[in-house]
Order: structure tokens, then C-alpha cells, then sequence
């Protein structure tokens, strides 16, 4: 008896009964939580389908038919998934103009990021298809710019020129410029490949292909304002990045050289 008192008025013994207790809630709540979450997740996800019910049947059902069936107007969009949705709204191709030239074009978007997340929600519940890529997968952390740029130079340069400039196609069509497209429309881009462009699913361009790829276009086309290295010298490339070094450079000789010929002249007068 006089051995466990003793050890119960130990100062560690508040420390591991508390850390015991702690444990022992956190396995309780890991233990209860999940299915109350899960069932939360379930009736938003069921909330945003009806919302996207409702958005689809105003904005959309005219062309692509009232159960997304497709009509002489648009095509059936049973199984495009999420990421097509959210591509083609989310740059503003859709919703498409009634009177349509040789391609649907990229537009203002009509849509909140909310109601285009509804939307896909329901084209989605409609039949399988690409989910929505996560920034995870389209970010910048563990990309390869060099082997972005390879892979963009076999598989899309043929059709976006070299820096994603852009390029026209056959019959008024044309592969857009890639200057200034948020990295999630450039995945699912590659994902879904809309109207003339190949689709690159997985199997042909692994996540980290396209996450490559991405990086590499933020590279050759990405902000202005964020320039490598510091000042960006206007951003003319060698002309003016020469000529930078060559002012600077000769200034710094010419500095010198006067600096010596003072030191040499006091040191004669002296
Ligand atoms: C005026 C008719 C029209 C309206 C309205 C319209 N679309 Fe479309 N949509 C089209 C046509 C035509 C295409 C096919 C373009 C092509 O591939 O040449 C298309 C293509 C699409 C695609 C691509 C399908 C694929 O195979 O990848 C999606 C997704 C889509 N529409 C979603 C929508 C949504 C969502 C709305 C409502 C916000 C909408 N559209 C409104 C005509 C329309
Ligand atoms: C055969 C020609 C072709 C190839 C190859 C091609 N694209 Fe495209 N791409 C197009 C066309 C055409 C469009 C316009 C489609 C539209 O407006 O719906 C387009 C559109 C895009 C867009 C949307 C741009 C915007 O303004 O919203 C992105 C991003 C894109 N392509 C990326 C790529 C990438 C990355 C590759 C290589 C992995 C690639 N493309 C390969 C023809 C091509």
C-alpha cells in the first residue's frame, strides 16, 4: 500500500494520467466521428445535386436535353464528369451562344464557383466521370519544369506552339494561347479534352506528367511580376539582360580604373 501512494504522488503520475485520459477520448471521438461526418458529407453532396438540378434545367437543358441526354443543339453529357463541367463553365465556354461559329469560344463566365461546383455535382450524379483535380494535383510542389517542357513539346506544341502561344487549326478552328489559364483548367483541359484536342487520360499522361506540364507553362508564361532571380530588366531577354551587364559592367571597370589612376597619381605626387 505505502509503495503505490508513494508512486501515485510521483510528479509524472498527473502527466501519464492525464496523457492516458487523452488518449483515450481521441480514440472515442476517432471512434465516433467518422460516421457523423460522413453522413454531413452525404447531404451536402445530395444538397449540391438538387441545386445543380435546378441551375442545369435554366441554363442548360435547352441544348444538352433535360436529363443531360444531349439534343441536335449540344451533346449528351452522361459520364463527361465534374471536371468537364467545371472546365467548360469555368472558362465561360458554357454556357454556349445559340448561334455558334466554327468553335465555342472562351467567354466572361456567367456562373459563381459555387454554382459551377453544383452543376458538375449533378452531371456527375448523371454518370461517372473525371472528378474535379484537387490543388494537390495541378500545384506547383513536386513538379519538374524540364520535364514539364519536354512533354509539353511532344504531346501539345504541335498544336499550342512552343510556349503556349497558341496556333490555328484547320476549317476557322484554333488552339487557344495558354497565357494566364488557372492551372485547374489546364488539367482538366488534359483531362477532358474539349471540342478539337485530344484527351490525355492517365494512362497517356500520368498526374505527374500533367503536374509537370502545368509547371512548365507557369514557367514560360506565368506572372509578370514574378521574375526568377530577382529585377526582371523588362523582360526583353538578351538584349537588354546584355545590356544591363554590359553598362554595369564597363561602369564598374571604368570605377576601377579611375580609382587606380587617382591612387597611382597621389602616390607620385607624394
Ligand atoms: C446553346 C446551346 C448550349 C447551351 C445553352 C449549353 N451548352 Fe454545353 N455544349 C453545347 C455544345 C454545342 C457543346 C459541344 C461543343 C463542341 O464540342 O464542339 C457543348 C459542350 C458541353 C460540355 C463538354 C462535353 C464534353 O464532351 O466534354 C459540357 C460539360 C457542357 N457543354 C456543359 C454545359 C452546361 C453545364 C451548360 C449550362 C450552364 C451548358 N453546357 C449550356 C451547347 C450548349
Ligand atoms: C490537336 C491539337 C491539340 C493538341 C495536341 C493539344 N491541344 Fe489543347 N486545345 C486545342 C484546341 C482546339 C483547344 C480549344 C478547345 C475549346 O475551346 O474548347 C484547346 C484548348 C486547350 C486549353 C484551354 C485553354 C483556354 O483558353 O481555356 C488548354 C489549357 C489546353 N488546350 C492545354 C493543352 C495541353 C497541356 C496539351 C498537351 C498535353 C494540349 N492542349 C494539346 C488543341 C490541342
Amino acid at each position: 500500500m505505502k509503495k503505490l501512494s508513494a508512486r501515485r504522488r510521483h510528479p509524472l503520475a498527473a502527466v501519464v494520467v492525464l496523457l492516458l485520459a487523452l488518449a483515450a477520448t481521441g480514440g472515442l471521438y476517432a471512434f465516433v466521428a467518422p460516421t457523423g461526418k460522413a453522413q454531413a458529407d452525404e447531404t451536402a453532396q445530395s444538397l449540391a445535386i438538387d441545386e445543380g438540378k435546378k441551375l442545369y434545367a435554366v441554363g442548360c437543358a435547352s441544348c444538352h436535353g433535360t436529363g443531360g441526354q444531349g439534343t441536335s443543339d449540344g451533346p449528351s453529357l452522361v459520364g463527361v464528369g465534374a471536371a468537364a463541367v467545371d472546365f467548360q463553365v469555368g472558362t465561360g465556354r458554357m454556357p454556349a451562344a445559340t448561334s455558334q461559329g466554327a468553335q465555342v469560344p472562351r467567354k466572361d463566365v456567367v456562373y459563381t464557383q459555387a454554382e459551377i461546383d453544383q452543376l458538375a455535382a449533378y452531371i456527375a450524379s448523371l454518370g461517372a466521370g473525371p472528378n474535379i483535380p484537387t490543388e494537390a494535383e495541378y500545384g506547383p510542389e513536386g513538379a519538374d519544369i524540364a520535364k514539364g517542357g519536354d512533354l509539353f513539346r511532344t504531346n501539345c506544341a504541335q498544336c499550342h506552339n512552343f510556349t503556349g502561344k497558341g496556333g490555328a487549326l484547320t476549317h476557322g478552328k484554333y488552339a487557344p494561347s495558354l497565357e494566364g489559364v488557372d492551372p485547374k483548367h489546364i488539367y482538366e483541359a488534359m483531362q477532358t479534352g474539349p471540342q478539337n484536342m485530344p484527351s490525355f487520360p492517365d494512362t497517356i499522361l500520368s498526374e505527374q506528367n500533367k503536374k509537370d506540364i502545368i509547371a512548365y507553362l507557369d514557367a514560360v508564361n506565368g506572372d509578370d511580376t514574378e521574375s526568377p532571380g530577382g529585377l526582371e530588366l523588362g523582360g526583353l531577354g538578351p538584349v537588354s539582360e546584355g545590356l544591363f551587364a554590359w553598362v554595369f559592367g564597363l561602369g564598374a571597370l571604368i570605377a576601377v580604373a579611375v580609382w587606380v589612376a587617382a591612387r597611382t597619381a597621389k602616390a607620385k605626387k607624394s
